[in-house]
């Protein structure tokens, strides 16, 4: 932790400043640093009906990067890696590429463990948990109120989180574990349940996604009142993804 005595919105924090304030943050947020998972479903019963859950009301998740591309107007080089990672978030075949969209990922891993096209589909198009609706809602809704670089900066929390070393370790050990309890349980084609998890991982596209949101927050989050925005969506978004 850095030794300042500076105050968000008031002071200008450093690029180091400010990420090592918003990881006293993270620290301070009751689970917010997670080195270890905490108990996994390992039956197919209960990883099929973790699925069941995460389909319903639709695939919100990366709509948001659609929104930050359409957002960042007036910076060429961020702009084009916003747009990188909207294709690799949203599907590299749409360009050619070898991976579809992370949100067909989840469906291949879901199929895996018996759910049927149809059933995710009838999923997807009912209504989200109330939850769900509040917190993605809040989310979503951010992308057209807030400044880009603090949209950009809200992805610390989530994939960003992976620049601490711990959970990066945490989660290649987790690869390890998902492919040795997927042949347990007999899954038949574990390298396509897995690809998910994988591009997820420190060792997929996420890699660069980290970096990226770092490098921009670090350049871009520059004065006192967008660092002041940034921790507040931090915190807001902690309790989202830790609710
Ligand atoms: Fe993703
Ligand atoms: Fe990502």
């Amino acid at each position: 932790m850095a030794a300042v005595a500076k105050e968000f919105g008031r002071d200008l924090l450093s690029p180091d400043e400010l990420m090592d304030e918003l990881e006293v943050v993270r620290a301070g947020y009751p689970g917010g640093v997670r080195p270890e998972r905490g108990r996994k479903a390992n039956t197919i019963e209960e990883i099929a009906a973790g699925k069941r859950r995460s389909h319903r009301g639709g695939d919100g998740n990366h709509r948001f990067e659609g929104e930050r591309y359409l957002n960042i107007r007036d910076n060429k080089d961020a702009r084009r890696f916003q747009l990188r990672k909207l294709i690799d978030e949203g599907g590299q075949d749409s360009v050619g590429g070898p991976v579809p969209s992370h949100p067909t990922l989840a469906k291949w891993h879901s199929m895996e463990f018996g759910l049927t096209e149809e059933e995710i589909h009838r999923l997807e198009m009912g209504d989200p948990s109330p939850e769900q609706l509040t917190y993605q809602g809040w989310y979503y809704g951010m992308h057209r109120t807030e400044p880009w670089p603090v949209l950009l900066g809200s992805a610390l929390v989530g994939e960003g989180e992976k620049r601490l070393p711990e959970v990066r370790e945490r989660q290649i050990r987790d690869l390890d574990e998902t492919r040795e309890l997927y042949q347990e349980l007999g899954i038949k084609d574990i390298d396509r349940a897995m690809k998910g998890q994988i591009e997820h991982s420190p060792i997929g596209a996420d890699d660069d996604h980290v970096v990226f949101g770092e490098n921009m927050t670090r350049e871009h989050v520059n004065t006192p009142e967008l660092q002041e925005r940034l921790r507040k969506v931090f915190i807001l978004r902690l309790h989202q993804a830790r609710a």
